[in-house]
């Protein structure tokens, strides 16, 4: 199973990627690879497997509900729809290497369940200079989302208040963006809401400075 990563569409992902800095792709990845990895998250769910997800990396870690309101579990490529999507990640890595020379070097990505009201306020996934998270991916789960459950994802303008973009979470889109770059949200879901957030990293090592993955 791979990307349907086609000349012309990833073409049009890298364009995206240069000109505004993000792209959206709708059924980047197949309903039926998007239901085995909702049933795994959902498992999980009911097992209590998923831990409440926090701000900050390393020592600054912490739990902060009021910036954001999610349930995580990262992936370790256990399973078989954990491997293929893994393996998809990382086609797509070596595609964004090969034409925009991002010097990407591993990927990390969780579940992230939004049960009803949770959120993610404005944030960036990285800060400039000492990133290590370059390139955010964000793939949803949800079959047939409905326009009036919320649980949108709006893309800033870099450095502004200027709204881009209104995406809805529907399985199998594959939203790509520049982590230092864009700012983005979660708006309150009215149903829970399943996704797989994942970040391409360079290797930060270079700068001298320990930099933990997660
Ligand atoms: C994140 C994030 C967006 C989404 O996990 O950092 O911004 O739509 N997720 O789930
Ligand atoms: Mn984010």
């Amino acid at each position: 199973m791979t990307l349907n990563l086609t000349p012309v569409l990833f073409e049009q992902l890298v364009d995206g990627l240069v000109e505004h800095g993000w792209y959206q792709w709708p059924h980047a990845v197949t309903d039926s690879l998007c239901q085995a990895l909702l049933a795994e998250a959902e498992y999980h769910d009911t097992q209590g497997h998923l831990e409440r997800a926090g701000v900050g990396r390393g020592a600054i870690h912490q739990i902060n509900s009021s910036i954001r309101r999610d349930e995580i579990k990262w992936l370790d490529g256990h399973t078989a729809a954990q491997k293929a999507y893994l393996d998809q990640m990382a086609e797509l890595q070596l595609q964004l290497n090969r034409s925009l020379f991002l010097g990407l070097f591993e990927y990390e990505c969780h579940f992230a369940l939004y049960k009803e009201g949770g959120f993610y306020k404005k944030h960036l996934d990285s800060f400039r200079g000492r990133a290590s998270r370059m390139v955010t991916t964000v793939l949803y789960l949800n079959p047939d989302w409905q326009a009036d459950w919320g649980g949108e994802l709006l893309i800033y303008k870099e450095d502004s208040d200027e709204k881009l973009a209104v995406i809805t979470p529907q399985m199998g889109k594959l939203v790509v963006f520049m982590s230092e770059q864009i700012p983005h949200e979660v708006l309150p879901t009215h149903k829970p809401r399943a996704s797989i957030a994942g970040w391409f990293r360079c290797n930060a090592s270079v700068t001298g400075k320990i930099d933990p993955a997660k």
